[in-house]
């Protein structure tokens, strides 16, 4: 596996590749790989000759400074964790390279960045969308590999994708789960033990809106209903959004951390 610091050197590396014919999966990480990251990668692996991962914390996504300061960062063990999924490139920028003094060119993703996610971290989908613009630029994939755990970002890439008729797929895989129904997350790792499991509500909540909404009856009321039974966690929001499919969303408070998950209603 090879591993570009600047966008000079990952066009080095692809030009004679590109030149072949090989063709390209970009997967956009910001590391703290699990399995999640790595069902990705996997499904990248098995489709294209190229596989790119970039690994870069976008402070520009970041609302928060705290926030951004405590995002676990560890490029050793992501690096080897790409090596073993059988990753070609690993694009490992510093912010500087990505953003440097005087970069005001942004994407913004309009209304869609603004509600829930969006509502609750302002800016985020506009940096979302610039940063992931600019890996598309930068790697010219054929396509990019992105997570339905993230529904909201996959929704707005996709808006973004057909609104500047960028010339790649995107492709998004089902939501990697632990046995007890947790998402694979990588705040996760900030919850305790008593905390873990009041956070369990969560994915048990979307399942009993899943069924409720299956037996005709109102989804969002019924997730609502197992949330609120449970002490210990507030509730930022949930609702059924239109993204692309009907998808029951919701987003969480334990302690000082915010878990997102969806289920999707049309399955
Ligand atoms: P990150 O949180 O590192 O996630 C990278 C990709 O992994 C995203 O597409 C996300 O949806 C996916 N993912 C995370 N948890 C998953 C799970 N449990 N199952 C399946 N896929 C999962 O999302 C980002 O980074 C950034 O916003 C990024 C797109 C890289 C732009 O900076």
């Amino acid at each position: 596996m090879k591993i570009a610091r600047t966008v000079a050197d990952v066009r080095e590396h692809l030009r004679e590749p590109r030149q072949r014919g090989e063709r390209i999966g970009l997967v956009p990480t910001m590391g703290a790989l699990h399995a999640g990251h790595r069902s990705l990668l996997d499904a990248a692996r098995a489709e294209f000759e190229v596989v790119v991962m970039s690994l870069f914390v976008n402070p520009s996504q970041f609302d928060a400074a705290d926030d951004l300061a405590r995002y676990p960062r560890d490029e050793a063990a992501d690096a080897a964790v790409a090596a073993e999924a059988g990753v070609n490139l690993l694009f490992a920028p510093d912010a500087a390279e990505l953003f440097p003094p005087g970069f005001d060119t942004w994407v913004d993703p309009g209304e869609l960045g603004d509600v829930l996610e969006g509502a609750a971290r302002p800016g985020h989908f506009r940096g979302v969308a610039t940063v992931c613009t600019k890996l598309f630029s930068i790697v010219g994939p054929d396509a990019a590999y992105f997570g339905e755990k993230d529904a909201q970002q996959v929704a707005v890439i996709r808006q973004v994708v057909r609104d500047l008729d960028l010339p790649l797929e995107i492709v998004a895989m089902p939501t990697v789960r632990e046995a007890s129904g947790l998402a694979l997350s990588s705040r996760n790792r900030f919850l305790s033990t008593d905390q873990r499991s009041t956070a369990l509500a969560l994915p048990r909540a979307l399942e009993a809106g899943r069924r409720a909404h299956e037996s005709g009856a109102d989804p969002v009321r019924a997730a609502r209903a197992v949330l609120d039974a449970e002490a210990g966690l507030s509730v930022d929001y949930v609702e059924v959004a239109e993204f692309g499919a009907p998808t029951l969303v919701a987003a969480i408070r334990v302690g000082a951390t915010r878990l997102i998950d969806n289920v999707r209603l049309d399955r």
